[in-house]
């Protein structure tokens, strides 16, 4: 399987899913090492990405971690989850909804979380629906943890602002980065720290 294979995959469930995969191509390795910069370098964390798709981010997240760390991919499209456990057999993958994120980690023994990335397309997911699975993140990570998300500047301005809201609500901090332009389309993160009791 190659570079290709995995676009043409992405491609064929964003065509098939919309919704669901909310962009027309996996994330680009520039935008990939700006949220793996994020994580921490040295040390054993738990870092779990939320969305892996095919894969994109995971080149960049498993260079980064030293190799005491534990990472571990939630995917909910089952076509997408056997494409990543064929093309990474390394990746450990949970299939399933991140809504559920608390129970899919209680299940696989995971304990607190120091990272969280997300590639969701939570732009077009109701607000209440974004609060309700960010409580679930906040209640995953440690107190010390981060929770990164993607999110693209083709989106609606009104439902970034919805965003921006639920992850205040959600987080004591949350600091937006420049644009990364060279990715299609071009994105920031969202950086955000201090999880708060929800
Ligand atoms: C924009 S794509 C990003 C894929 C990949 N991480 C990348 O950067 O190219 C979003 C991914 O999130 C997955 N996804 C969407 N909603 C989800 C949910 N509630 N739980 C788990 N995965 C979800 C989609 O199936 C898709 O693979």
């Amino acid at each position: 399987m190659t570079a290709w294979t995995d676009h043409r995959t992405f491609l064929r469930r964003a065509l098939r899913r919309p919704a669901l995969i909310g962009a027309p191509a996996p994330t680009g390795p520039t935008l990939a090492a700006a949220i793996a910069a994020v994580l921490p370098a040295t040390g054993a964390p738990t870092v779990v990405e939320l969305g892996a798709g095919t894969g994109a981010l995971a080149p960049a997240i498993s260079a980064r971690l030293a190799p005491g760390a534990r990472y571990l991919a939630v995917e909910l499209d089952a076509e997408l989850v056997a494409h990543l456990r064929h093309r990474m057999p390394w990746l450990h993958v949970l299939q399933g909804d991140a809504a559920d994120l608390p129970a899919l980690l209680a299940n696989a023994g995971v304990g607190p979380v120091d990272a969280i990335v997300s590639s969701l397309p939570w732009t077009l997911v109701p607000p209440q629906q974004q609060r309700e699975m960010l409580a679930g993140i906040a209640a995953t990570l440690a107190p010390s943890g981060v929770f990164t998300t993607i999110t693209t500047l083709t989106a609606l301005p009104t439902r970034v602002r919805e965003l921006r809201r639920s992850l205040e609500a959600t987080f004591g901090e949350v600091v937006a980065t420049e644009p990364v332009w060279r990715n299609v389309p071009p994105s920031r993160l969202f950086v955000c720290r201090g999880p708060r009791a929800c």
